[in-house]
């Protein structure tokens, strides 16, 4: 609970900020109180991270004003704040998605990197002192002598916060610190940030979780297309009540789900071995098998083997060492081309990079893949009424909301990007052949979509399951990979740490498999 008593540390009158094209942030106020940890809550592109850098001086508002407490006084004071250092010494720092730090430094220098006074001046071993007090003090163990490049994610977080703390930061924004975390260590933050503002401090919380938000916040302030809808009491509102100011209108979370019908192996990894972009180990040793007929879950902490998993098995990377076998076929690094035509659909992560065109219209875009087949090519040239049909035909399918076919892909929203692309890999076998595709690959395809399309996009899954395809679904999201699998492999490392039921297992359980646990 907030105490309406305490003092304000920092008030947002008014915020607009505009972007070519896109309003960021409409008319915003907020106000958060000292000893307070306060949400700011709403979907991607929703304007969260563009307020919070006007306030770390990153951006300049177009127009409206930021007040800040300053020296103990009662009431924040105008403040003027053209630059991050402005921000820092009014006692404001912020922890970015991205990590600003130096890989090739320790911890004690990338924590007084930057600040007045040249490092050689500063004793190292005070600083070192000081960050060990810091680091006990608020229960985030990390060895000031460490270099980044030999922590975890969530030890290089708590690096970034330490560093805020370091410098004295009365008020400290956290930009989804939780997405690079395992549920342990986000339960770990979440006493942290506690922690933190029972020392008098205000922390702002930027999530598009309601879990998080629910369990860590005191107050939340909803922003849906930059404008912000309410600010509300965490204890005074459920679930569905956030979900329902975040998206605007009512939200279902269950998916229906049948019993698994299950077909032949589809898909047989065995013992596959394969590099990441850096020409490091990304996966060693996987091996794993998906029926026709059944959805497998593929959780994991990001950035531990998911994606070079995707590309291994739709032949967009090459596999060091091991076999992938589809249909009991050998397919180990044959091209993408050959995976398409054997009935491998795939959904990537990065929707506008790999998935879309983002220049070329929506027809365009949803023929990719079938362009060679008939009706949609006859002879060499395109079918254009053939075009037409089947583009309309998905765009009304998959209620993607588009002004015509003929609109750039970019042009649209996240989610009518995923709709069209999960329409076109789901029909692409369907519409032009008659069969389903054998496997679809799907890497985070709720990502980022609202509450809406999540559910469209969780049910279209669902159908291709129930019509015998094998679906690999790669998701951070614990509950969706809960709710939507019929077993769940956990990556840890580029290894398989178990592969589980649902049923039989539990957030808490999963959490420790994907901190490096494994189970039998
Ligand atoms: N530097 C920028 N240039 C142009 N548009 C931007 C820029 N930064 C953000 N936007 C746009 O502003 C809107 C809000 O983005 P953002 O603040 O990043 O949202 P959130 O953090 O809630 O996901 C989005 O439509 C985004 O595309
Ligand atoms: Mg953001």
């Amino acid at each position: 609970m907030t105490d309406i008593t305490a003092p304000i540390a920092v008030e947002l009158r008014g915020i607009t900020k505009r972007f070519p094209g896109v309003i960021a942030n409409e008319d915003v106020n907020l106000e958060v109180r000292v000893g307070e940890i306060h949400a700011l809550l709403g979907e991607n592109g929703a304007g969260k991270s563009t307020l919070m850098s006007a306030l770390c001086g990153l951006y300049q508002p177009d127009e409206g004003e930021i007040l800040i407490r300053v020296d103990g006084s009662e009431h924040p004071q105008l403040a003027l704040i053209s630059s991050p250092r402005d921000a820092i010494e009014l006692g404001i720092g912020m922890v970015y998605q991205h990590f600003k730090l130096v890989a090739s430094q320790t911890v004690a220098e990338n924590i007084i990197l930057g600040l007045k006074g040249t490092p050689f001046k500063l004793k190292m071993k005070d600083v070192e002192l000081r960050i060990s007090e810091l680091a006990d003090q608020y229960h985030m163990p990390v060895d000031p002598q460490a270099y980044i490049w030999q922590l975890s994610v969530g030890e290089q977080q708590r690096v970034e916060i330490l560093k805020l703390l370091y410098r004295g930061a009365d008020i400290l924004i956290l930009d989804e610190p939780t997405a690079v975390l395992t549920p342990q260590e986000s339960a770990e933050l979440g006493k942290t940030m506690r922690q933190m503002a029972g020392e008098g401090k205000a922390i702002i919380f930027i999530s598009h979780k309601l879990d998080e938000v629910v369990s860590f916040a005191d107050t939340v302030t909803v922003l849906r297309d930059g404008k912000n809808v309410a600010t509300v009491d965490v204890a005074d509102k459920s679930k569905s009540d956030l979900a329902r100011l975040m998206v605007g209108r009512e939200v279902l979370f269950k998916a229906d789900k049948e019993a698994p019908q299950l077909g032949q192996v589809v898909l047989k990894l065995e013992r596959v071995e394969a590099e990441n972009d850096k020409g490091l180990p990304a996966l060693n040793g996987v091996s794993l098998e998906i029926n026709g007929g059944e959805v497998l879950g593929v959780a994991g902490v990001a950035g531990n083997g998911q994606r070079e998993l995707a590309e291994v098995i739709t032949g967009l990377r090459p596999v060091t060492k091991g076999q992938v076998l589809f249909q009991g076929e050998d397919l180990t690094n044959k091209s993408p081309l050959t995976f398409i035509r054997k009935g491998v659909a795939h959904v990537p992560g990065d929707r506008l990079g790999m998935g879309l065109a983002g220049n070329l219209p929506i027809s365009d875009n949803l023929i990719m893949k079938t362009y060679r087949q008939q009706p949609i090519s006859k002879g060499p040239l395109l079918a254009k009424n053939a075009v037409e049909d089947y583009s309309k035909q998905v765009v009304k399918d998959f209620d993607v909301m588009t002004p015509s076919i003929d609109t750039p892909a970019r042009n649209l929203s996240g989610g009518n990007q995923q709709k069209a692309i999960l329409g076109r890999e789901i029909t692409s076998g369907e519409k032009v052949s008659g069969d389903v595709s054998a496997l679809l690959v799907a890497s985070y395809p709720t990502r980022g979509l609202d509450v809406g399309a999540i559910e469209a996009v969780r049910t279209s899954l669902l159908e291709q399951r129930a019509q015998g395809s094998a679906i690999l679904l790669i998701s951070e999201d614990l509950e969706e990979l809960l709710t939507i699998s019929d077993r769940i492999a956990v990556l840890h490392g580029g290894e398989v740490m178990g592969i589980v039921k649902p049923a039989e297992i539990d957030i808490e359980e999963l959490g420790l498999m994907m901190a490096g646990e494994r189970r039998q």
